[in-house]
């Protein structure tokens, strides 16, 4: 005797008496108060026939259900119904001609592999509709239509490569849609998405595109979540996301994009997250979000060959609050970047990544309160003293641990001694270069100093000759004494000098000029605390 035909034949026996325990089929439970009825995982394989014809919420999931039988249009009163995770493979036409009170509709982890616009006709004011995760190959005229109150339809994770372009005709009011991880190769038609004029989320991804035509979610201006994750994108040209002026959350990561698609994203004034990881570009170039202003979230992660974001990169987007560029497995090349504020910057991550030494002035990093630097090959030197500052005072102290130099090699950043990076030899550096041009310049002043005194007979006896020579000249020649000229030189001669480019000091553009000169002829090493 089959299950059914038992409880068939048990209903007929207890119909007379009241509904209740007695109808509800094994690992299920009914509730006459709420009517409510919720079957357990189990293995019905029909729809038991003998529950309270007043149900208004049944849920059979995780069962064996093969179709939706004529039993169905026993419980018309019925506003929520889940049959999700069964193995129904068709679903009759007209099911659910009785329903005009179902909300919601869940479908999803069947094995159903047409619908048609026979299939859902009657349900006027369902809500919700969840088709995932089934065998679907086509989306057919008007096969939602009229679902006037349908505010969510999901569709993803079929086998769709087509979709009539009237197929979701008089989905006024449908919101979210969900068309991903199926095998279209064409973006849907513009007159598909025509008819929705309501949609403010729209899922697209795991798919086959290719390309985006020009303007084909112009008619979308609701639009304010447009996902594109893996949809086999090669390029997201200039006018493809034009008309998606709300937009706010994109994903565009997991495609084939060699190249940031800056002039697409600048139609974007209000996005605020943006998901660009898994692509095949090289660099993020400076500006390559311009226009977008608003952004706040920026992610860029597992992308195979990003090895460089230039200077300026987010120069317009002050407005970041995190930016997580981490498993970049080539990036070694953050460039620093003048003065630009991001005042709202919070969360900074940057794990997993090709980086050997970060610039101090590339981030406002003490207001940061999430900052991940693991899994870098740092080089510890001078040039990260600043970090380990920083990391000492946040309390971090595992995060970033050393590569190079060998002898530093697994070590925490935070716990190698501050003259243990190198910074002090940096400084004897400067005091050679010093001690070089000390004696640069004093050979320069003493060659000039022979020079002037080699010639001064000469120029004396030159003088001497004039019986015109004034007595003013005279008093001139004996004040501008030999100790004179070994004191004065460099500031007198120094112009013509063109003592070569290294030993210019900076301000004066004189060799040795001014004080210093004098200083160095007294040949007192220069303390680098007044350089
Ligand atoms: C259903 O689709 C067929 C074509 O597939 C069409 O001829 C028919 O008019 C449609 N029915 C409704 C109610 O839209
Ligand atoms: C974008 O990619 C598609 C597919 O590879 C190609 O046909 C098209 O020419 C590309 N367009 C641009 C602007 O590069
Ligand atoms: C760092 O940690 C120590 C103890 O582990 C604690 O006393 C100190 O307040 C912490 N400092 C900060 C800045 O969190």
């Amino acid at each position: 005797m089959s299950p059914r035909l038992l409880l068939a034949g048990l209903w007929l026996l207890l119909a007379p008496t009241a509904w209740g325990l007695a109808n509800c089929p094994n690992g299920c439970e009914c509730d006459d108060d709420t009517l409510m009825v919720n079957c357990g995982e189990g293995s019905l394989d029909v729809l038991p026939i003998a529950l309270n014809p007043s149900i208004q919420r049944l849920v059979i999931k995780n069962n064996k259900l093969k179709t939706i039988d004529s039993s169905m249009q026993f419980y018309s009163q019925l506003q929520f119904l889940d049959l999700s995770h069964n193995d129904m493979v068709s679903i009759p036409e007209r099911s659910f001609a009785y329903h005009a009170r179902l909300q919601q509709l869940h479908l999803d982890h069947n094995k159903i592999g047409q619908v048609s616009n026979r299939t859902f006709a009657g349900l006027s004011t369902i809500s919700v509709l969840n088709l995932r995760g089934n065998l679907i190959a086509e989306l057919e005229y008007r096969t939602f239509a009229p679902m006037l109150k349908l505010e969510e339809l999901n569709l993803g994770q079929n086998r769709i490569s087509h979709i009539d372009p009237h197929a979701l005709d008089e989905l006024a009011s449908l919101r979210v849609l969900y068309l991903d991880d199926n095998t279209l190769t064409q973006v849907p038609a513009q007159l598909t998405f025509r008819a929705l004029p309501s949609l403010a989320e729209l899922y697209l991804g795991t798919n086959s595109f290719a390309s985006i035509p020009a303007g084909a979610f112009e008619d979308l201006s609701g639009l304010t979540r447009l996902d594109l994750r893996g949809a086999g994108l090669q390029n997201v040209s200039a006018a493809a996301l034009r008309g998606l002026e709300g937009l706010r959350y994109l994903d565009l990561a997991d495609n084939r994009l060699r190249a940031v698609p800056t002039a697409a994203l600048q139609h974007l004034g209000r996005l605020e997250q943006l998901s660009l990881g898994q692509n095949d570009f090289e660099l993020i170039a400076a500006d390559a979000f311009a226009g977008l202003r608003e952004l706040r979230r920026l992610q860029i992660t597992g992308a195979p060959r990003l090895r460089r974001v230039e200077s300026g990169a987010f120069a317009s987007n002050t407005n970041l609050e995190q930016l997580d560029l981490s498993a970049n497995k080539q990036l070694s090349e953050l460039q620093a970047h003048a003065a630009v504020g991001y005042p709202h910057l919070t969360s900074v991550l940057l794990r997993e990544n090709q980086l050997q030494t970060l610039s101090e002035h590339l981030f406002p990093w003490a207001q940061l309160q999430t900052l991940e630097l693991a899994d870098n090959p740092f080089v510890c030197d001078c040039q990260l003293l600043w970090l380990r500052h920083l990391l000492l005072s946040r309390n971090s102290s595992a995060a970033v641990l050393c590569a190079q130099p060998a002898n530093l090699r697994d070590l925490p950043l935070t716990q190698l001694p501050e003259s243990l990076l190198g910074c002090a030899h940096g400084a004897s550096n400067q005091q050679a270069l010093i001690g070089v041009l000390v004696v640069g310049c004093a050979a320069l002043v003493t060659t000039l100093a022979l020079v002037v005194y080699t010639c001064r007979r000469r120029m004396r006896d030159l003088l001497k000759g004039h019986s015109a020579l004034g007595r003013k000249e005279r008093e001139y020649q004996k004040t501008f004494s030999d100790d004179e000229y070994m004191t004065r030189p460099a500031a007198v001669a120094g112009g013509g000098a063109g003592a070569g480019g290294g030993g210019v000091h900076p301000a004066s553009g004189y060799p040795c000029a001014g004080g210093y000169g004098s200083q160095y002829l007294g040949g007192r090493p220069i303390p680098v605390t007044e350089l």
